[in-house]
């Protein structure tokens, strides 16, 4: 399964919002339909919007009829707005946008900027899952043997361009044979775990069940979760995490109850130019999707939504950062500063 991909001089990927009753792919063909399946959430998570933005830049190139290296440049730079605005708080886009634009940069004629930012936009892909399987590789190590995990969201396969992060420890630690149980959060509003996570582990027979969100107290105080693994947004240099709404929820209760909590991610997903949480910029989204449910209107007529789409972890609740370079404390990640790609 390829959540995105480069083909023909399209981008084709899976569209997620239809997921898991209808598996249909989608074919971007300008960098305005790439942004806006990035609104639309055809595509999300991290790792996957830097490939997106990357591969966005990339159809820019190609589609534009630029015949000089500054008007290309200008071309790309505009594209690279768009992609730009579309989502705010996973870093990972911004990364992804400025390698392929940067790519662009270091050639000389407009044939080469071209080749150059399909190749930068392959590239992103094809790193993000090996990078993906270090994080498994260091991660299982963390997971118990018959421990039951919780996760939230999706921060699986189809949030990366393949294997995915938190989602990618579980699938390490299931492949080591460590006979381990999922519990996926439901996720709302838009249920990325019931619909995404449920849908890739049930694919590869590894056991998940799912919880409504506000169930992870009750589960915990159960002792039926051993240890906790989610993805990431964005991370502050001081171990500040920036994840789906919810999490915070749950690294609470699980300082509460003893659990262990920690974050799956690469290297690319931590700003270090951001000292703290708090500054991470969060994602308001329309409150449409809290106010109807199947199309349905829930909420009483002229009763508004809030709707935030993630919530700020801090450092001292997270017991270890997952990366490609091993896990390390929230306090130690400034030592992995000169191995990050920066932007
Ligand atoms: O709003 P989404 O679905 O893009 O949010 C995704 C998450 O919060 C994921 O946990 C995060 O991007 C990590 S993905 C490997």
């Amino acid at each position: 399964m390829k959540t995105i991909e480069w083909k023909k001089n399209c981008v084709v990927l899976i569209d997620q919002t239809l997921l898991p009753h209808r598996t249909k792919k989608v074919v971007c063909k300008s960098v305005e339909d790439v942004a806006r399946a990035i609104e639309q959430m055809k595509i999300r998570g991290a790792p996957a919007l830097a490939v997106a933005g990357g591969m966005g830049l990339a159809l820019a190139a190609v589609r534009s009829k630029a015949r000089s290296r500054s008007e290309l440049l200008r071309v790309l730079k505009t594209a690279a707005r768009r992609l730009e605005r579309t989502r705010p708080t996973a870093v990972n886009l911004f990364v992804g946008i400025r390698r392929v634009l940067k790519a662009a940069q270091r050639c000389e004629t407009v044939r080469e900027m071209r080749e150059a930012a399909i190749e930068e936009a392959i590239r992103i892909a094809e790193e993000d899952i090996a990078i993906n399987r270090k994080i498994g590789e260091h991660g299982a190590k963390v997971i118990p043997r018959g421990a039951t995990v919780l996760t939230h969201c999706n921060a699986g396969a189809l949030a990366t361009a393949g294997y995915g992060t938190a989602l990618g420890v579980i699938r390490a630690a299931h492949e080591k044979g460590k006979n381990i149980r999922v519990i996926a959060t439901e996720t709302r509003p838009l249920l990325q775990g019931a619909r995404l996570t449920a849908w890739e582990l049930k694919r590869e027979g590894i056991p998940v069940r799912v919880i409504v969100d506000s169930a992870v107290g009750f589960m915990m105080a159960q002792k039926e979760i051993d240890v906790v693994v989610v993805g990431a947004d964005r991370i502050a240099r001081n171990g500040d995490t920036v994840n789906k709404i919810g999490t915070y929820n749950i690294a609470v209760l699980a300082h509460r109850h003893r659990v262990p909590f920690y974050v799956a991610a690469p290297l690319s997903t931590v700003d270090f130019s951001i000292s703290s949480g708090t500054r991470i910029p969060i994602e308001f989204r329309d409150s449409q999707e809290i106010e109807r449910i199947g199309g349905t209107r829930v909420l009483p007529r002229g009763v508004d939504a809030i709707n935030p789409a993630f919530d700020v972890t801090p450092a001292e609740l997270i017991m270890g950062i997952i990366t490609e370079r091993g896990v390390v404390k929230p306090s130690q990640l400034k030592k992995l500063k000169s191995q990050a790609p920066n932007l």
